[in-house]
This record gives structure tokens, sequence and C-alpha cells, in this order.
């Protein structure tokens, strides 16, 4: 089994992610870091560890991280995720409590293990900033550190060029380009290839009619709401999801190495820059440039959907 640790900001794709890396046979979720995001800091605390009872694991660890990105100021996204970033879920009061911080979590689980963690991170890249000024070097000592971010060739979804994730804090990408030689970034030139149905949710809740699959449609339903607000089909995207996709299942991806810079300021702060390959300023980054889309929701619906 493979060991990963997960940093996230705990929108509702993040439960979903994380939920179906918990019951993965291939990985072995050693803890949480939380990191502020698309709520803030203490709410995606406690959603976390909500989530985690609601599916029975109350033996994964929870972590506090960053209250706020490094120099700007917290965008939430909670008009996609919701206020607790469960869209509409209600779950009981968390028994459980977080049992450290984040920053040092992630530092102590890399050196118990060098070369063979991984660190997924599906949130804004503040704590792994953080965990790469604390101790530099650390963060190339896992085995890989892969983030759902960006937007290569597409359109952002935040702004017109930027992803939510990269936007939220560009200057913790920008450091950790300087420093890592083992990123990999799944942008959302592949994941919004990834789209699940409101169809396909309310048939998943009637076969299985179970207590995740019911949390499934309560939880989408906000982001649902959100898409067709903006015009869009009540369809969602699998965005976080899309990681342990990769993990466990490469072949559904296509890989390349590219030379990718990042904006820190102004209007087009958050947008990444595909540069040419003998750029001095572009840091190597594996990027997913594809995926078989068809394959992939084939997988991720028995993933993400299962009873
Ligand atoms: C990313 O932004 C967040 O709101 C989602 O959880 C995902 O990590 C998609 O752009
Ligand atoms: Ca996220």
């Amino acid at each position: 089994m493979q060991p990963v640790l997960f940093d996230t900001d705990l929108g509702v794709d993040d439960a979903l992610a994380i939920a179906m890396a918990l019951n993965a046979p291939e990985l072995d979720v050693i803890g949480l870091t939380v990191v502020s995001g698309n709520v803030s800091i203490e709410q995606g605390t406690r959603s976390a560890l909500q989530l985690l009872e609601l599916l029975g694991r109350d033996d994964v660890p929870v972590y506090v991280g960053a209250e706020k990105p490094l120099f700007i100021d917290r965008v939430d996204a909670v008009q996609v995720h919701g206020s607790t970033g469960l869209g509409y879920a209600e779950l009981p009061e968390p028994s459980m409590l977080p049992v450290g911080r984040a920053v040092d979590h992630i530092i102590r689980e890399i050196q118990k293990r060098p070369g063979e963690l991984i660190v997924v991170a599906i949130g804004p890249l503040t704590n792994l900033a953080l965990a790469e000024r604390k101790s530099p070097g650390i963060l190339n000592r896992a085995r890989r550190v892969v983030a759902m971010g960006g937007a290569l060739w597409c359109g952002g979804n935040i702004t017109d060029t930027s992803e939510y994730n990269i936007y939220a804090d560009p200057h913790a990408l920008s450091e950790l380009l300087q420093a890592l030689t083992n990123l990999t970034l799944i942008p959302l030139d592949v994941t919004e290839q990834l789209t699940l149905t409101e169809g396909e949710i309310v048939a998943a809740c009637q076969a299985h009619g179970d207590r995740w699959t019911r949390f499934v449609q309560e939880a989408t339903q906000s982001v649902l709401e959100f898409e067709q607000a903006q015009g869009r089909a009540r369809e969602m995207h699998l965005h976080d999801p899309a990681v342990p996709a990769l993990l466990i299942e490469p072949s559904l991806f296509s890989m390349r190495a590219l030379a990718i810079g990042v904006e820190t300021e102004g209007a087009s702060a958050g947008s990444l820059r595909v540069l040419p390959e003998e750029s001095e300023e572009g840091m190597s980054v594996d990027c997913a440039v594809d995926v078989d889309s068809a394959r992939a929701m084939e997988f991720l619906h028995g993933r993400v959907l299962g009873s």
C-alpha cells in the first residue's frame, strides 16, 4: 500500500477525493493536513473531522495548517462549496479533535520514510510552502508531490486565466517551483474533462440508498446549484478526485514534463505560464495534459459513488 498524506481545504470535491483514497486498497492515507481555502481553517478542520467520523475512520489523524495564504488575503469559495465546505450535508458535531500542526506533521512524516511518502495537495499550496521554508529540501525527500491546480491552456475557474487553488496562494506555488524537482500538477485542462452529472448522483443514491451516497447527494447539491446559477448544466467536475485517480490508475492520464512559471502579481496573478524548454525561469513539472475521460469517469464513478 502506498502511503499518502492529504493536504486539503475541505470542499465538496476534496471530501470525495479523501473518501475515495480512504477506501482504495492501493493507498494508505496516513493523515489529513488542513489548509485554509474553500473555507476557513477552523471550518475546514471541523469538516475534516466530521467527514472522517462519517466514514468510520477516526483512526486517521487531522492536523491544523495555515489560516491564511503566504502574502495575500484569503479568498474563500463558499459560494461553490457552502459555508461548511460540505455543501448541504449536515453532519454531527465531531467527537475527535485535531492532533497537531500541519507543517510539522508534513516534515516529520517525510523524514520518517524518506523517498516513500506521496504528498497530495488538493487546496492552496500554503502548508507545503511553509514546510519547505521551515525545512528546506524536505519536499524533495517525498516520493512525489502531486497537486491539483492551475490552468495550462484552458481558461480559469476563478478568473479568466487562473484556477482557484493557485490563485488563492500564487506565492506558495512560486516558492515550490524554485525548490521542487518532484512536482506533478493536474490542471483544470484535465479535471474539467471529468464530469459527474446530477442524474448519475441521484441514480447512485437510489441504487445504494446508504449514508455515503446520501452524503454525496447533499454535499454536491451546492456545487450543482452554483453551476446552474452560472448558466451551466447541473454537473460538477471531479477536480480533486483526479489526484487519487492518477495515483491508482496512471494509465488514464497523458503526462508531459513542462517548464512552468506562475504569475504572482497583478490581474493575472495565479495564472500559469508554459515556458520554452530552454527557459531558465520555468521549473520542470510533470503535468497531466490529457485524460481518457470515458475510462476515467467509469473508474471514478465506481470509486466515488460506490457504496
Ligand atoms: C479546486 O478549487 C477548489 O475549490 C476545489 O476543491 C479544487 O481543489 C478546483 O479549481
Ligand atoms: Ca480542494
